[in-house]
């Protein structure tokens, strides 16, 4: 099973401090999610290692032999994946604009029929719990039902240091088990959707919006 988790800060300001604080947030992930399930395919996109430039070209707009090849090698990486830990900081009350920016560089046909988790974090004490409601109607668009577990992490640079370990030893057990539930119950619906798409191609069966926005409109 490959799982993507997608970290949704490229932010360089200071203040507030400490920069990219969701760093740590998704490297907490990664450990644990390695930690658990050894067997897995766990992979951390970062959206500083991407190019995106200032004009917004997604991957589906590019004639075929021409999308520029980190564009296409991070599609393939989406549509690779049995599931995404997508983890954002809370950017007035909604998901974060790089984790949005990048999800929006392709189409829904790569992340649908896959589960997600909602992992978001906040230096303060609300832990991001508002942009997580808004990114379930994101995610859903994508296709990629968010499992109805979510991790918030308020506070979250005196509950991790920088390289994603917990501060406080005693506090540890009570967050790896916090974790546990939402990763657990990806990993659920990972394994059930993987198995039914190898009985049933949902996208041959629904069939993919790719012409045009309009697809989606109710007849007239
Ligand atoms: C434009 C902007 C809007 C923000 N809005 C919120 C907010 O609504 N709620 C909140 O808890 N924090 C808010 N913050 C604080 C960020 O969530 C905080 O700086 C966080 O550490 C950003 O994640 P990062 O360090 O991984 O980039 C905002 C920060 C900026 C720059």
């Amino acid at each position: 099973m490959k799982i993507l988790i997608v970290l949704g800060s490229t932010r360089k300001s200071l203040p507030p401090k400490p920069p990219r604080l969701g760093a740590r947030v998704a490297e907490a992930l990664r450990a644990h999610l390695e930690a658990d399930y050894p067997d897995g395919d766990i992979e951390l996109i970062d959206p500083l290692d991407y190019d995106f430039g200032q004009v917004f070209k997604p991957h589906f707009a590019y004639a075929a032999n021409h999308v520029p090849q980190a564009l296409d090698a991070l599609a393939d990486k989406i549509r690779a994946a049995d599931a995404y830990v997508m983890v954002s900081p809370e950017y007035n009350h909604s998901l974060s604009p790089a984790l949005a920016h990048l999800l929006n560089h392709f189409g829904s046909s790569l992340y649908a029929y896959k589960p997600s988790l909602i992992v978001t974090y906040s230096a303060g004490q609300w832990g991001g719990v508002r942009a997580a409601v808004g990114m379930r109607t994101f995610l859903s668009e994508l296709g990629c039902l968010p499992v109805s577990a979510m991790i918030h992490v308020p506070h979250a640079a005196e509950v991790l240091d920088e390289d994603g370990r917990y501060r406080k030893e005693d506090g540890a057990e009570r967050w790896e088990t916090y974790l546990q539930r939402g990763t657990t119950q990806l990993r659920w619906w990972a394994d059930a959707a993987g198995g039914h798409r190898q009985n049933v191609d949902p996208h041959e069966l629904v069939g993919d919006f790719t012409r045009d926005p309009q697809q989606r409109n109710a007849p007239e």
